[in-house]
């Protein structure tokens, strides 16, 4: 059920109950992170591996301390700079975080989600949410409650509605092994800006043999088609007795029918175009064209978010 009833979802998640809740990167299903039965709940609704640790959602600093063990100065000042926010912190966990949350590892992943109903509802309670985006393992994410509703509406109970996603790709998650600055994820905090504030980072969101971010599959975000990314012109040559479907950044091609193209800004505007990623992916698959064909985005800003997701949506088996 899809409604904007704040304190029904506050009273489901008190109840150690899970409800999908907005957020400006994607919608998370969100459940209390400190409930074990709450916890497992999640991984079974998502058909989520263990091994695939979660991310603690709560409002403020102080709630954050209450978890991790050590802030670095570095963290200190991202925290500072782009909390409310989408960027995930990777410290030290506290013992009262349950090893489910962070599949037994020694850190833990915490955001302040920049989203005003979520940041009410996280003000009201006294535990923090753990959240992973509210899709179905190795789906594509949800920008909208009724990407949720569509994929898990009759496994839980309660969607809260705040919209669609501002941004539309999962949050930039940064940690500190060794005291080095260290991007897991690529997401929808830009590099540049992290790196305007700490200095230069080193970029690990290279999945499978990285044992910090066992979650970073390669094969993720997978819409059930073939998807090719190349010249989009060449690659129509290439597959023109079938029927194709395009997500391009800005041009649209006229021997394509209309309703197979998706056009993510024709202003060439890398932030519109993140926001509108996933959903046209979404869409993308519904129509079931043959292959599904795009191209690398400028690698500046949003645009590494954007060409990672689509390698990870291209990597899949068919
Ligand atoms: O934007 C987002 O981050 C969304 C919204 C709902 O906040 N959440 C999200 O969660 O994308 P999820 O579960 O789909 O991705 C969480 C990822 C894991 O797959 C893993 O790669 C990383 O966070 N992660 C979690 N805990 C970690 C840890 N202790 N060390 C390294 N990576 C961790
Ligand atoms: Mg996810």
């Amino acid at each position: 059920m899809i409604g904007k009833d704040l304190a029904k979802a506050e009273n489901l998640l008190r109840e150690g109950k899970l409800v999908a809740i907005p957020t400006e990167t994607v919608y998370g299903l969100a459940g209390n992170g400190f409930n074990e039965e709450a916890l497992l709940e999640i991984f079974k609704v998502k058909n989520r591996p263990f091994f695939d640790p979660l991310i603690l959602h709560t409002d403020s600093l102080d709630k954050v301390k209450q978890i991790v063990s050590d802030i670095p100065d570095q963290a200190l000042s991202l925290a500072d700079t782009f909390w409310p926010g989408s960027l995930t912190l990777v410290l030290p966990k506290k013992n009262n975080v349950p090893d489910l949350v962070s599949s037994g590892l020694t850190t833990v992943a915490i955001r302040i989600p920049n989203h005003p109903i979520s940041l009410k509802l996280l003000s009201k309670l006294e535990f923090p949410l753990a959240a992973p985006s509210a899709n179905p393992f190795g789906y594509i994410s949800p920008t909208t409650p009724f990407h949720v509703s569509d994929q898990l509406g009759d496994k839980i109970p309660y969607i809260l509605d705040g919209g669609n996603c501002n941004i539309g790709i999962e949050s930039t998650i940064i940690g500190f092994p060794n005291n080095k600055p260290t991007i897991f994820r690529k997401g929808g905090l830009s590099i540049e800006q992290i790196e305007n504030v700490i200095g230069p980072v080193s970029i690990n969101s290279n999945s499978n043999s990285n044992p910090d971010a066992p979650g970073m599959l390669k094969k993720h975000y997978s819409p059930r088609n073939r998807i090719e990314i190349g010249d989009i012109d060449l690659m129509m040559k290439k597959y023109h007795n079938k029927t194709i479907g395009i997500l391009s950044f800005f041009k649209s091609y006229d021997q394509i029918p209309k309703d197979l193209q998706f056009v993510l800004s024709p202003k060439m505007d890398l932030n519109e175009a993140g926001k509108n990623l996933f959903t046209a992916l979404r869409a993308l698959d519904q129509l079931n064209p043959e292959v599904i064909l795009t191209e690398y985005f400028p690698e500046e800003g949003l645009g590494l978010a954007i060409n990672d997701r689509l390698k990870r949506a291209a990597a899949a088996d068919h």
